[in-house]
């Protein structure tokens, strides 16, 4: 495959970027090639510079469930553009934005409005201590909340392969000194936890409902039921990081799906519409201490910028749509069944909820971050060498989800699931 265009920009861009990339994990260091440099994206597809096109199953990290640039949103936020594209002065769009969230997401009361997953962890974690006056952070390894200093410890996602120092390396150890790691799905390591005299001081757990930054991981029966009745009981507040399963998994996110009602949601992702928007929500109650009302600082120069937050209201008035998710889930299902029973004889298993999904190779089943040690890491950098040759393109990493969007066909459906097939076929 003739890639010298996309080599010779990435040559030059290391000189002045570094790695070459602007987030980690779209370097493919790891997966010894050169990265892929996209020039543009439509539906269910991207062309690269080099003019190649691939069936894009990453589709900016989950953020574009309507595929790539969707006429309603590219409408929607040309017409917001022609009359300014930031004021750092309140917009009624925001409000707009607002309503809508707080009228789909039943726990979410009161929103404020940010412009990365990040900022909402952060924010969602300062919350939590500001209002209970408690210091310690409950996390789980291979969760992923973002790259601020105090969670960015046992994370997921590219922290996770790309330098397993960056986990800690620069983080102020006191910074992470009130962060708690423990293993998702491990009920008696919380219960023990709570039990001890550390429980009087937890603030809050922090969570992937569904994780998707150790890959497609679901939360075991009962233990999400089992984090709501602990931290209620406890005083400490419930945080869902639905930063990729809000509006993923249905329009009310993980939540809805498991009926778990917690006190704060962090969203992202989704809820812009391939533009930068996330938010961290909840109960009015904790959401008033945030200033100017409380004394919880948070703040942004672009929050709630009135493109973006088009973006977000033109999307969210589509997934609204009856019959959206539905057909989504369908989509999803006609990719995942078909590779489900080609992997039932072969190590490794395919792990999915609605329309994120990813294989594991070298496992049978992945429940929390320990089993991914089990890897096969080499089969997976084969398995997507073999897919990018055909013009397939999935989230670039062994541990990271894939996402279907209302935008792929059925062809290009069809076609990617023949070439894994084939692939599992002949070498797993
Ligand atoms: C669950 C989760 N939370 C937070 C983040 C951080 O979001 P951002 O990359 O917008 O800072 C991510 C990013 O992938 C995520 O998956």
């Amino acid at each position: 495959m003739q890639r010298s265009k996309s080599k010779a920009i990435y040559d030059r861009a290391c000189g002045v970027i570094p790695g070459g990339v602007n987030s980690p994990v779209r370097s493919f260091r790891h997966l010894r090639m050169a990265p892929l440099i996209v020039e543009s994206g439509k539906g269910g597809r991207i062309w690269d510079v080099d003019g190649h096109s691939y069936i894009d199953f990453c589709c900016s990290w989950g953020a574009l469930i309507l595929g790539h640039a969707h006429p309603a949103v590219i409408r929607g936020a040309s017409e917001q553009m022609q009359k300014g594209t930031s004021f750092g002065i309140a917009t009624e769009i925001e409000l707009d934005m607002a309503s809508r969230v707080v009228h789909l997401m039943p726990s979410i009361e009161k929103i404020r409005f940010v412009s990365s997953g990040t900022e909402a962890g952060m924010t969602a974690m300062r919350l939590a201590r500001g209002v209970t006056e408690r210091p310690k952070i409950v996390k789980f390894t291979g969760h992923y909340h973002g790259h601020s200093d105090a969670l960015l410890i046992q994370a997921g996602s590219g922290a996770m392969k790309i330098n397993p120092l960056a986990t800690s390396k620069g983080v102020n150890p006191n910074t992470i000194a009130d962060t708690i790691c423990l293993p998702f799905n491990d009920f008696e390591a919380v219960r023990s936890l709570f039990r001890s005299e550390e429980g009087a001081r937890i603030a809050g757990v922090i969570l992937e409902p569904v994780t998707g930054n150790m890959g497609v991981v679901l939360p075991e029966d009962g233990f999400l039921e089992c984090l709501r009745e602990l931290t209620a009981r406890n005083g400490s507040l419930l945080i869902f990081d639905e930063v990729i399963t809000g509006f993923r998994l249905g329009i009310r996110g993980a939540q809805g799906l498991y009926g778990i009602d917690p006190d704060l949601t962090c969203l992202g992702k989704v809820i812009g519409g391939g533009f930068p928007v996330a938010a961290v929500g909840g109960k009015a109650k904790f959401l008033d201490h945030l200033a100017p009302l409380g004394s919880v600082y948070q703040a942004g120069t672009l929050s709630g910028n009135p493109v973006a937050m088009r973006g977000g209201l033109e999307t969210l008035a589509i997934l609204e749509k009856e019959g959206f998710y539905e057909e989504l889930h369908r989509k999803a299902e006609a990719m995942t069944a078909p590779l489900r029973h080609a992997l039932r004889n072969k190590n490794g298993c395919l792990q999915q909820a609605g329309s994120m999904f990813n294989l594991f190779f070298g496992v049978k089943k992945v429940r929390c971050k320990e089993d991914l040690k089990q890897l096969d890491e080499e089969m997976f950098i084969r398995f997507f060498h073999y897919l990018f040759e055909r013009g397939i393109y999935i989230s670039p990493s062994s541990h990271e989800a894939w996402f279907m969007t209302a935008a792929h066909t059925d062809v290009e459906i069809a076609t990617a699931v023949g070439t894994m097939i084939e692939f599992i076929e002949k070498y797993v």
